[in-house]
């Protein structure tokens, strides 16, 4: 008889058939101790935690009463070990404490010995000391799985053993919080991987295909069984592709493997299934299949990007003109204002305008396949940022270890990818590039000029290069004393940091709250609004224009002020990460803010979690799904939400591309009218967002939030459309016919469907 034990939904890394589940557990989900602090002393089997407090791993401390908390805290727990879990197991060599994802760090301990940090099997001699807290923060999103053999004089066997974790919380949320700590035998799955989540699809001649290798990590164990590569289509169910081999896979050997699939319009489910030799178990690791709806761009120029662009009196100009098509490509722009003048051979408008008024300005631009032109607005006048501003931020992929180069490198990806030529425009440092706050060395100059570490050799060197190719250059600080990353920040420096970044050719700046809290004399409103005032004023008083980005996660309503303190963008909640809860809980929750959102003036959701992500060092694909990054754009670009790639630019796959660059979607984030979508419709697990365009016509998009495909008629009248309109599919960019009284799509889970109606 076959066993199916365990599904796996999973994206990224390099996975192993692991089980938690499949032979015998012992759960540690209920029973756990906490006391705030820390002493060495807790450790120890015998010490006596009878009046420390109960608490849940399955969520962060701050939700269970200890908010706010950073810094240490220890876990206790008391669980028997029988020895039966090894008798009854296939393999009998270690046993496997699993304990979640924790946040920041820990030291985990059984019966006083350590056995783990923060992630990784120590021997029982290993030194306790602080080592463990310099270690990368991304440590919070990383499993905490350690391996003891089942003759380790730590493991009491058949007897009752004290498991103790002494945690770090680095700042924000902390402690144990995946809920699904258990005891169990390592099984045989594990020790098989594969690494295909961390290969991308390729596409060509409408085939999407992959290579990957299955390994056996074990030097001792051979394994034997039998793969099988399945494919079916998410909406059809339709089978198409499948292949078993039987494999004998030697201690440390590998497989390679390659497999190639019709190119779908929808995505497909791979089913990769191993079954194994010895009890035809089978496990299943599972992988959602990337697919292409952007056509190509044609050999014609077509100009995209911006249609409204905006700029103070005097200040320098800068607008690129955004156009796919083959290039050489020439550029002219008729009816400039005095003061700008265009550069025929790159589109790039650069100049200083003196009188306020509003240009309407015809873009044209030409190669040997034909011409195309373009109107802009100029509105030389009080606001920037007309149009949600479109860039790259290094926070999401590189976190605190960005570096020049790195900035560089996407630069060279927006000009050699084309991603310049659909709009992309900003190229912005976050935390990182400023001395760290507890170094000794000198964090400003003798004047009390803003010093950049060895990362950022020459700031105005590096602004001029991104300005040559007609891109912006945006950087980060805070109003405290530190950035959020515990870097040097701006208090009591404002108006001379904002000279140093206007020297330095700084066109965005990103002002995130962070170490403010300890300056704040309170939690009102007033006191949140003063540091963003005294940037304003400063800004105000240097000679460039630097759009304004508010960070504070939302705190004191920020969308009801937000620009009254002059900023273009204000974040309206806590950071993003790449996983759907995060997507999800942040994207369908943007319903009160709707109303602030004008040119000028944006609700900022927080930047993409599409591509290769991880906050730095190392990285990862993000895990959300082909579908789930199809609502991330998708709902972004009806939000008319700032759009900030967070993504490794040097790995972009074929799929992400096309996801960034889809022109029908992004003139929708653009739309000059600057209204951001709400929900008309909320029925099960459906939800209906609509968009009022410039043109008259409205952007709709039809999300499904729930597990299976849902056909979805959508009855125009509840939403108060017209009959018989037209509709278009933005994704496919295609016409789709004229419909009646309603429109009926097949939704895919955690999926969208964009559409634009028009007359
Ligand atoms: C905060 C912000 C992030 C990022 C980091 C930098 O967490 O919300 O977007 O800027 O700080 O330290």
């Amino acid at each position: 008889m076959k066993k199916l034990h365990l599904l796996f939904i999973a994206v990224l890394f390099s996975f192993s058939f692991l089980s938690a589940q499949t032979e015998q557990s012992i759960q540690l989900k209920d029973g756990w101790k906490f006391k705030v602090g820390d002493n060495l002393d807790y450790a120890k089997p015998g010490y006596d935690d009878s009046q420390w407090k109960g608490i849940q791993v399955d969520k962060i401390w701050e939700q269970q009463g200890y908010d706010p908390l950073d810094g240490y805290a220890w876990y206790r727990i008391k669980v028997f070990i029988p020895s039966s879990l090894k008798n009854n197991s296939f393999l009998k060599d270690s046993l496997k404490i699993f304990l979640g994802k924790i946040n920041n760090f820990d030291q985990s301990f059984i019966n006083g010995n350590i056995f783990g940090i923060n992630g990784k099997n120590v021997t029982a001699n290993t030194i306790i000391d602080t080592s463990f807290l310099y270690a990368p923060t991304i440590l919070w999103d990383y499993n905490r799985r350690y391996t003891l053999s089942v003759d380790d004089p730590r493991i009491l066997w058949d007897k009752e053993n004290v498991i103790a974790v002494r945690v770090f919380d680095q700042g924000g949320q902390g402690g144990i919080y995946t809920g699904n700590a258990a005891i169990s035998m390592v099984h045989i799955g594990e020790y098989l991987s594969l690494d295909y989540g961390q290969v991308p699809f390729l596409f060509k001649n409408k085939t999407a295909s992959k290579s990957f290798t299955i390994k056996n990590t074990s030097d001792k164990l051979t394994i034997n069984g039998k793969f099988t590569i399945k494919a079916e289509n998410k909406l059809n169910k339709k089978i198409i592709y499948e292949k078993t081999e039987v494999l004998k896979l030697e201690p440390k050997s590998s497989k390679y493997f390659s497999f190639s699939l019709v190119n779908q319009d929808q995505s497909s489910y791979v089913n990769y299934i191993f079954e194994f030799a010895h009890n035809k178990e089978q496990t299943i690791l599972k992988e959602e299949t990337p697919y292409i709806l952007t056509s190509a761009p044609s050999q014609k120029p077509k100009i995209n990007g911006a249609k409204v662009y905006g700029q103070r009196p005097n200040k320098p100009f800068l607008y690129t003109i955004a156009a796919t098509g083959v290039k050489p490509m020439m550029f002219d722009a008729v009816n400039l204002p005095k003061g700008l003048s265009i550069d025929e051979k790159t589109g790039i408008i650069t100049g200083k305008v003196s009188d306020k008024a509003e240009y309407n300005v015809t873009l044209v631009a030409k190669n040997k396949f034909g011409s195309a032109k373009s109107k802009l607005r100029i509105e030389i006048g009080d606001k920037l940022a007309l149009t949600p501003p479109m860039g790259w931020n290094s926070w999401n992929v590189w976190g605190l270890t960005v570096d020049q180069e790195k900035v560089l490198a996407s630069a060279k990806v927006y000009k050699e990818k084309g991603l310049m030529n659909h709009g992309w425009t900003f190229i912005n440092i976050d935390d990182g590039w400023e001395i760290v706050g507890n170094s000794t060395d000198p964090k400003r100059d003798a004047d009390g000029n803003i010093l950049c570490n060895s990362k950022f050799p020459n700031m105005k060197a590096l602004g001029d290069s991104l300005h040559a190719l007609g891109l912006k250059f945006g950087i980060y600080s805070s109003p405290g004393p530190l950035t959020c990353g515990g870097y040097t920040a701006t208090y009591q420096h404002e108006l001379q940091d904002a000279k140093s970044f206007a020297s330095w050719g700084i066109d965005y700046l990103k002002y995130d709250w962070c170490s403010y809290d300890n300056i704040a004399k309170d939690t009102s409103r007033a006191e949140r609004i003063k540091p963003y005032t005294i940037m304003q004023d400063a800004l105000q008083k240097i000679d460039r224009d630097i759009v304004y980005s508010l960070c504070q996660y939302g705190m004191s309503k920020v969308w009801e002020w937000g620009g009254s303190v002059g900023g273009n963008l204000w974040r309206t909640t806590g950071d993003i990460n790449d996983t759907w809860q995060s997507l999800s809980d942040i994207g369908f929750s943007q319903i009160e803010n709707a109303k602030y959102a004008k040119p000028g003036n944006w609700n900022d959701p927080d930047m993409l979690v599409v591509g290769w992500v991880g906050w730095g060092p190392s990285l990862h694909p993000t895990k959300l799904t082909p579908d789930e990054q199809y609502i991330h754009i998708s709902m972004w670009s009806l939000l008319s939400a700032p759009l900030l790639i967070g993504c490794d630019l040097t790995r972009l796959d074929d799929f992400t591309l096309n996801l960034l660059t889809n022109d029908d979607v992004l003139a929708i984030d653009q739309d000059p009218l600057g209204k951001q979508a709400t929900p008309k419709i909320i029925k099960d697990n459906i939800q209906v967002w609509v968009k009022d365009l410039e043109d008259g016509n409205k952007a709709i998009g039809i999300f499904n939030l729930g597990s299976e495909t849902k056909k979805y008629s959508l009855d125009f009248s509840e939403i108060g459309i017209k009959a018989n309109s037209k509709v278009r599919d933005l994704w496919r960019q295609k016409n789709l016919g004229k419909f009646k009284e309603k429109f009926e799509t097949l939704v895919p889970s955690h999926g969208v469907v964009l559409i634009k109606l028009f007359e």
